[in-house]
């Protein structure tokens, strides 16, 4: 088969890691990719939000089957066009990523489908939004609230404020100073559940849905969880938090209603299903819904998959999950995210990268890049997140000590990366890690 994937991350590297690898596979494309995918895939230089160009490029090239990794492609219609064009793609439709696209439409079909939630209210109008925070402040003293913007604002559209007057401001900032664009034209307004975070994965062919596994991502640009958001600075893979009878009660109460009600609503759900959950002293609760795999998880999930990922992604396509199993390996998967100086706010751009070779020949090691491009035989950093450092072995702590070795080898001054990925379930990882405290 001849396949493209679409995008140019540490995710889209791991899918194209995988799916160079099946023997189903004769050429691989990648668009953009960058320069760490240059090494199992052609990269053509077509945008991964450019629909037209990538359509004609796929039926050019008499593409079998797209891959989409990124969000904003599948938001903007990517896989209808495709499938319009009678190219076979993997990932929602614009319709059924709708449940990414607009957090609005995800509450209010997990409202209507009984999927445990936060509470929350949708609001067009900043005036009756700040006067829901002011009334929801008086009536649950010392509760923090999340506003959020209705659209896609590039994993930046979401405030948790403890504090009712942070929220107000947040109010402001998405639908009067438009901080997000016509993403915050509308705002949903919800309640903030406390508890562990973990990211849950499900492949669903439009009825079947069939677990992906788990994992848990760090937000928070520093160590400790401190500083701003991010895409995600590490994961690891299993998330011990999510046991097999919690995965049982996911599918049951989370994944399976919302696939229903997706297909009741006439736009079934094919696809990788990310849940962000909360798992709250009342049971895992919906946080949020990604329609497409999450980076850097994706990078830990795929390593540990022991079956060949393609058929996977073409049953799904087909409506073809219902007699399809998985194969994981019984290890643990860590990678460890370098970013450029300056990310999330300002990287420094073309700073050059050494020691990839040296990094890679730890036993279980692959440097996934995320951010990469090649000039003159050298790796240049090429945006904000650069690299997914990860490493497979069979206790979490041993991912940990090879994750870590890898990136102590690798030569870049100007990145940086946190110490820290794994510590709710690594009690140990200042040790391993050679830190004090
Ligand atoms: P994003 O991936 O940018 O949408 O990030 C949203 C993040 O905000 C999540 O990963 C959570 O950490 C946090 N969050 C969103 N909604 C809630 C909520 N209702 N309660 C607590 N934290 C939330
Ligand atoms: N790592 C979180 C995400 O991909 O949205």
């Amino acid at each position: 088969m001849k396949i493209l994937v679409v995008g140019s991350g540490g995710r889209e590297h791991a899918l194209c890691w995988a799916i160079a690898g099946s023997p189903l596979c004769k050429k691989l494309y990648c668009a953009p990719g960058n320069a760490g995918i240059a090494r199992e895939a052609e990269c053509v230089a077509i945008g991964s939000e450019d629909i037209p160009a990538l359509v004609t490029f796929a039926r050019d090239k008499q593409i079998d089957f797209v891959v989409v990794g990124p969000e904003a492609p599948l938001v903007a219609g990517l896989v209808d066009a495709l499938e319009a064009a009678g190219i076979k793609a993997f990932g929602p439709s614009a319709k059924a990523a709708e449940l990414e696209g607009s957090k609005g439409f995800m509450k209010d079909l997990a409202a209507r489908c009984k999927v445990p939630t936060a509470m929350y209210q949708r609001f067009r109008d900043a005036g009756q939004a700040k006067a829901f925070v002011q009334a929801y402040a008086k009536n649950h003293p010392g509760k923090g609230i999340v506003v959020k913007a209705d659209g896609l604002a590039a994993g930046k559209g979401v405030t948790v404020c403890p504090d009712p007057k942070d929220a107000l401001a947040a109010i402001d900032e998405a639908m009067l100073d438009k901080r997000f664009g016509t993403a915050g034209n509308e705002v949903v307004i919800e309640e903030c559940l406390i508890g562990e975070e973990v990211s849950f994965f499900a492949l669903c062919d439009g009825t079947t849905a069939l677990p992906f596994g788990s994992a848990q991502d760090h937000k928070r640009v520093g160590d400790g969880d401190e500083g701003p958001n991010t895409g995600g600075m590490g994961a690891y893979s299993p998330a011990p938090a999510m046991t097999p009878l919690l995965s049982e009660q996911v599918m049951a109460e989370i994944i399976r209603p919302t696939l229903a009600g997706m297909a009741a609503m006439g736009r079934p759900f094919k696809g990788i299903l990310f849940a962000g959950l909360m798992i709250t002293d009342s049971g895992p609760k919906l946080i949020e819904f990604n329609v497409r795999f999450g980076d850097p998880e994706c990078e830990v999930l795929i390593p540990r998959l022991m079956s060949d990922l393609l058929p996977a992604l073409i049953a799904t396509r087909d409506g073809q999950l219902k007699n399809f199993a998985l194969r994981w390996q019984d290890r643990a998967a860590l990678a460890v995210v370098m970013a450029a100086r300056g990310y999330p706010n300002d990287p420094l751009r073309g700073t050059v990268i050494g020691g990839l070779d040296e990094a890679g020949k730890i036993q279980g090691v692959t440097v996934f890049h995320a951010g990469t491009k090649a000039q003159d035989g050298k790796v240049l950093a090429n945006g904000g997140r650069i690299l997914a450092v990860t490493a497979v072995a069979n206790t979490l702590p041993a991912a940990f000590t090879s994750a870590y070795e890898a990136v102590d080898r690798i030569q870049w001054p100007e990145g940086f990366c946190r110490n820290d990925i794994g510590w709710r379930a690594i009690p140990s990882w200042r040790k391993l890690r050679g830190l004090k405290r």
